[in-house]
Formats: structure tokens, C-alpha cells, sequence
């Protein structure tokens, strides 16, 4: 189904004093063009986008009268060096200043600051562009083709590495003004604007006693968590954040703003289902909405004389617990710290409000040196794990994928202090390993409603994905700490693949700038998502014109292995 572009209907805010470009500009004429044209036309091509298809013209449709502004008039279809400087100035003129951030503003040093990762806030936008309906990053899309001034867009911040949802010298699409939540009357579908954290969304529905399959941690994006995967604590009972998809309002290379759904366009649905930012920008999710009460769940720390144990009692709830209870979720991370040393952390929830359920009596058994765990609505829960985590300093993620294995569980982290002395001594560092299983409940999730991307076999689980992250303060020591993680990967899989559990799924939301999780879901898959873009985005805008993050075809963005 095709949701017509509607006119900015206030009209243009004109320029004031500052504006880059001349003011005097009349564009109570630029809305002529019916509407309803654009939708009819794109229906009744048999390619979604014709050959001939005309960024002007488009422009028009949106409301957008090109030769009403000088500087778009007068470019040819190439890039010019000042590219950005125009798209960005035309984006100030249409939808005012106050909308884009230019280098220099204080606007400007504040976004950057908010990155999560600081390696993120160090790139340098042209300029921040702040579109608060659909509509208006329709224009920014097609703004950026007819300059091609390349753009990245931001949900919530939290992909660690360069460019990942910041762009050098481009546009950044920041989505923090598209904030809608809201419930169905029958409470079975919460839209959720793209620019909201979790936190936000689980604070909104709480009160309802629903709830969506989301992110753990308050302050993480959803749309970025979601297009990626999600892993929520009520994954095995309903899958991944993007298995429990209703619908996504997504704006094409095009401009137009369809409505994605298993029924309207499934090879688009299904390509949304893992496939990141490759595919357009999602302007809303309609996420299903769940029954949810309060939980229980928290945190508990354990020295390294338990560490056997954990394992123990995190492989047989990966291969028994969870398959026969798909309420509760357990992680464990190992890390190291300062002044205390080796230390685990397991994050333990139950999807009702219940502290000594069955599945869990393997943990309850050990004796944690600090535990939070308690009953909780999700909101607070959500806070609640978002105590201690770092922001705005440098940070690395990295994952891989296995089938469960206890041996490999203690080569795993056996690996890793062996070879911590390597950076232990940078300052500020905190690192961690992970464990968290893929379970029987996942994957079944994961078929739901035509299944998803990520290529994961239900056949040969259950599987774990093991990530890795770390923060450090200075640059200096960034070399040896992406090595270190190269290296506990190399040795991990090196270890699995004589042992016969290796896997080949990386979790994008978790992939560092050196690997290719659109590769790992298997060629079948990656050829699917290959074409799924080329039928929707010819011109290939959202793979060129959008260079960051993980693209389709190209590889790792940064395909030089840290290694000796
Ligand atoms: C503290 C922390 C906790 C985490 N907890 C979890 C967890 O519980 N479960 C889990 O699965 N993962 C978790 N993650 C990983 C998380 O899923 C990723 O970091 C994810 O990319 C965050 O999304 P974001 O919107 O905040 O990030 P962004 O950096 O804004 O976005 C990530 C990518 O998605 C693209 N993107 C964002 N919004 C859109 C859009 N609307 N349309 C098109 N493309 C878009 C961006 O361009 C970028 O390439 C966690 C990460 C951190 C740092
Ligand atoms: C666009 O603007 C030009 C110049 O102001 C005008 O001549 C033209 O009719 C406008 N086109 C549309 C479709 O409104
Ligand atoms: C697109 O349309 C405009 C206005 O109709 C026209 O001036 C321009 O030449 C067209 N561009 C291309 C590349 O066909
Ligand atoms: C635990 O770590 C300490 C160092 O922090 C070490 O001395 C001790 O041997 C370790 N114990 C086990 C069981 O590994």
C-alpha cells in the first residue's frame, strides 16, 4: 500500500538574515503538482523504480520547486565539491535553520557529543539535518541524489565505530524528532517513531501492562537495535526485536513512503528483518504489542571461582532451561576489574514476577558477590541495566557465532585472560566477553510471518553469539585493543572449527568495522537481499550515497583485519 506524500502544509518557512542562500524565494507555487500522481505513477510501473526516473520531478512531487532555489537549480546530476554545502542550504531554506546544524553551532558540538560511542562523535558532518515528519526525509533523499552529497542517518547512536550513523563531510539524518508512540485501541500494535529509545517506549506502555520485544538497555536506539536483529529478555518467547514487526513505514530511494508489511511488500518485509540501514529509512514501526506485568530480573556479580559453575549452569539453560520455560533470559559477560580482577556479570530476567522460578534454580544456587535482581516493570529494568555503562567514551563491539558447546564456553574465556595482559595496562579500559545463546525459542521466533534474513538454521541450534566490547580513553592505545579482539576471535574460532561447533552468523548489532554480517547469513540470503535492493532501490542510493555502516556488497567497511 502507497501513503501519498503530503505536502509541508504550513508551506516553507522562509529564510531569515543568516540563511546561506538568497531569501527571496516564493514558494506558495512549489505545492501544484497533485499528489496523487507520484503514488499512481509508482503503482503502475512494473519496476518500483522506472529508469528514467526524474529527481526533479520527484522534488516537485514532494513539494519541493527546484528552480525556486538558486543553487539546486543550477547543478547537473554529478557531484560538485560544494554538494553538501547546498543540500545542506536547501534543507535550511525548506524547513528552516533551526532544523540543520552547521559545523561551528553549539547545536552542532552537542549532537556530536551525544554519540555513544565518542570514535562516532568525532566525525564531522557538513551539516545535521533534523526532519520531524516522513515527509520531509523524503526530501532529504532525494536532496542528496540530485547533489549527491553523501548522508548517514541516527536513530539512538549506539553503533560504536566511525561512520556507522555519522558521516564525514556528508548529512547526518538525525531521527530524534520522529518520537511518536502510540497504542492501538485493542492494545495489539504500539507505533514507535524512530527516533525513540526504549526507555521511552517501555515508560509509554507500562501503564497499559503491554509491552514490545526491545532492547535491554534504556537508552539504546530502537530502530537501529531493530533493524539489526534485537535481542530482548523476552526473545525466546517471541523471537527478535525484528520478528515482532507489524509493519515499517519506510522512505525509499525514491521518496516515496510505503508502508512495508508481510502482505504489502514481503520480499521488502523479510529484507527488513536484519538487513540494517540498506533498504531505506524507517520512519516508524509498528511493533506487535504484548500482554507484560511486572518482571523479575537484575544483575548479579560473581568472582572467578565460580566461573566454572556459571558456565555449567549457562550451557544447561541454553540446551534444557530455556527450551522448557521460554519466559526467563540469561546472559553472562566476563570482564576484568581494576583493584577487584577477574569478574562475571549475569543479567537474569523472568517475563512474569516470580524470583525462584524453576529454570533459574542452577543460578539461584550460586553465591553472587552482588546481585540486583528484584521485581520490576520493564521501564525500570531497562534503568536499571543501563547503570555503569560509559557514554561518550572510545568503544569497540565485535561478535561471533557458535553452536553451543561447554568446552568451547571455557576455551573461550580462558582465551581471553590469557591474553588481556596485552592491553590491560590502557587507561580507562573496560573489557568484556559474552555468552548468550540463541535458543530453541529464538529460532522458532525467527520463522514467524515469513521468516527473517539472518539466516540462523533451527536445525542446528541452539547456537551463542560471543561479543566482545571495550571502552579505553586514548587513542593511542586503539591498535592494540582492536588486535586484542581480533585475536580472541581468531583463536576462538580457530578453536571451534577443529572442534566442529563453528558457525558463520555474526550479529550485525554487534560487528566491529572489520567483519560483514550481510555475508554471514549464508549466500542464499545475502544474493536475496542483493536483489530485494536492486528491485526497490535501483540507483543504488542507500548502498552508495550512504556509505556507512554494513553494506550489502562491499565487504567489511574497514577490510584490513587487525592482526600481527
Ligand atoms: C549499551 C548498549 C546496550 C545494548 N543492548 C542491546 C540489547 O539488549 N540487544 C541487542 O540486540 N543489541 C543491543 N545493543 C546493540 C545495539 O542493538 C546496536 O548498538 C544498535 O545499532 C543500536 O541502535 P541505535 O539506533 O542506538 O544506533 P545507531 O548508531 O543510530 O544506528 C545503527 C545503524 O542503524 C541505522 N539506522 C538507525 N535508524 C535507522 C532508521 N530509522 N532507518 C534506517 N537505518 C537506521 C544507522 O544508520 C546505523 O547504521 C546494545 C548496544 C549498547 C551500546
Ligand atoms: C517552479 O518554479 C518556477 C519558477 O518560480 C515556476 O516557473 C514553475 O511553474 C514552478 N513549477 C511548479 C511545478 O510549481
Ligand atoms: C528532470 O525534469 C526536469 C523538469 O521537468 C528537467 O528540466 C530535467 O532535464 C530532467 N532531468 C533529467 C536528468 O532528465
Ligand atoms: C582468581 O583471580 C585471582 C587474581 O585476581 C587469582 O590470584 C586466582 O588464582 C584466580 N582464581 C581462580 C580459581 O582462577
Amino acid at each position: 500500500m502507497l501513503i501519498r506524500l503530503p505536502a509541508p502544509s504550513s508551506g516553507f518557512r522562509l529564510c531569515a538574515a543568516k540563511c546561506l542562500v538568497a531569501s527571496k524565494l516564493t514558494m506558495k507555487h512549489a505545492f501544484l503538482v497533485s499528489l496523487s500522481a507520484l503514488a499512481a505513477g509508482a503503482l503502475a510501473q512494473d519496476t518500483f523504480e522506472p529508469s528514467d526516473f526524474n529527481v526533479t520531478e520527484a522534488l516537485v512531487t514532494a513539494g519541493v520547486n527546484v528552480s525556486d532555489i538558486p543553487q539546486l537549480a543550477a547543478l547537473t546530476r554529478r557531484s560538485s565539491p560544494g554538494a553538501c554545502k547546498i543540500a545542506c542550504s536547501s534543507l535550511a531554506i525548506i524547513y528552516g535553520a533551526e532544523n540543520v546544524l552547521s559545523q561551528g553551532s553549539s547545536g552542532y558540538d552537542t549532537f556530536n557529543d551525544a554519540y555513544w560511542s565518542s570514535i562516532q562523535g568525532e566525525v564531522e558532518p557538513y551539516c545535521v539535518f533534523k526532519p520531524s515528519e516522513a515527509s520531509q526525509v523524503a526530501v532529504q533523499v532525494l536532496i542528496s541524489r540530485l547533489t549527491q552529497c553523501p548522508f548517514a542517518v541516527k536513530g539512538g547512536g549506539h553503533a560504536a565505530f566511525a561512520g556507522g550513523s555519522n558521516i564525514d563531510g556528508g548529512i547526518t539524518v538525525s531521527l530524534e524528532n520522529l518520537k511518536q508512540i502510540s497504542l492501538s485501541s485493542d492494545k495489539k500494535i504500539a507505533a514507535v517513531g524512530p527516533g525513540n529509545r526504549w526507555i521511552d517506549v517501555y515508560q509509554t506502555l507500562d501503564p497499559d501492562e503491554v509491552t514490545v520485544v526491545g532492547g535491554r538497555v534504556s537508552t539504546v536506539g530502537v530502530s537501529g537495535l531493530t533493524l539489526g536483529g534485537g535481542i530482548s529478555y523476552l526473545s525466546s518467547k517471541y523471537g527478535w526485536a525484528c520478528d515482532n514487526v507489524d509493519s515499517y513505514q519506510l522512505v525509499t530511494a525514491s521518496g516515496i513512503i510505503l508502508d512495508v508489511s508481510q502482505k504489502s511488500y514481503p520480499d521488502l518485509y523479510w529484507a527488513l528483518r536484519g538487513g540494517g540501514n540498506n533498504f531505506g529509512i524507517v520512519t516508524k514501526f509498528n511493533f506487535n504489542a504484548y500482554p507484560q506485568g511486572k518482571m523479575w530480573g537484575g544483575a548479579r556479580l560473581f568472582s572467578n571461582e565460580s566461573f566454572p559453575a556459571t558456565l555449567d549452569a549457562i550451557y544447561n539453560f541454553a540446551t534444557k532451561g530455556s527450551p522448557a520455560d521460554h519466559d526467563a533470559a540469561a546472559i553472562i559477560s566476563f570482564g576484568y576489574a581494576s583493584g577487584f580482577g577477574p569478574l562475571a556479570s549475569m543479567q537474569l530476567e523472568y517475563a512474569q514476577p516470580i524470583a525462584d522460578a524453576k529454570v533459574h534454580e542452577e543460578f539461584n544456587a550460586l553465591t553472587p558477590v552482588q546481585s540486583t535482581t528484584d521485581i520490576h516493570t520493564h521501564a525500570e529494568l531497562a534503568l536499571m541495566l543501563n547503570e555503569g555503562i560509559a557514554y561518550g567514551v572510545r568503544n569497540t563491539y565485535w561478535d561471533v557465532s557458535f553452536k553451543v558447546d561447554r568446552a568451547l564456553f571455557t576455551f573461550l574465556i580462558d582465551t581471553f585472560y590469557e591474553l588481556l595482559p596485552n592491553i590491560i595496562d590502557a587507561a580507562g579500559l573496560l573489557p568484556t566477553i559474552s555468552i548468550q545463546a540463541i535458543t530453541e525459542g529464538q529460532l522458532k521466533g525467527f520463522q514467524k510471518n515469513g521468516g527473517n534474513a539472518l539466516g540462523l538454521d533451527p536445525a542446528g541450534g541452539p547456537y551463542f553469539v560471543m561479543n566482545m566490547g571495550a571502552n579505553w580513553d586514548n587513542v593511542a592505545d586503539d591498535a592494540r585493543i582492536l588486535k586484542f579482539h581480533a585475536d580472541v576471535i581468531d583463536a576462538v574460532k580457530a578453536e571451534a572449527k577443529k572442534t566442529g561447533v563453528d558457525n558463520d552468523f555474526i550479529y550485525m548489532n554487534y560487528a566491529s568495522q572489520f567483519q560483514d554480517p550481510v555475508a554471514s547469513y549464508g549466500a542464499a540470503n545475502h544474493q536475496k537481499l542483493k536483489s530485494v535492493s536492486r528491485k526497490y532501490d535501483p540507483q543504488q542510493v542507500f548502498q552508495d550515497l550512504q556509505p556507512g555502516y554494513f553494506k550489502l556488497d562491499k565487504g567489511a567497511p574497514n577490510p584490513k583485519w587487525p592482526s600481527s
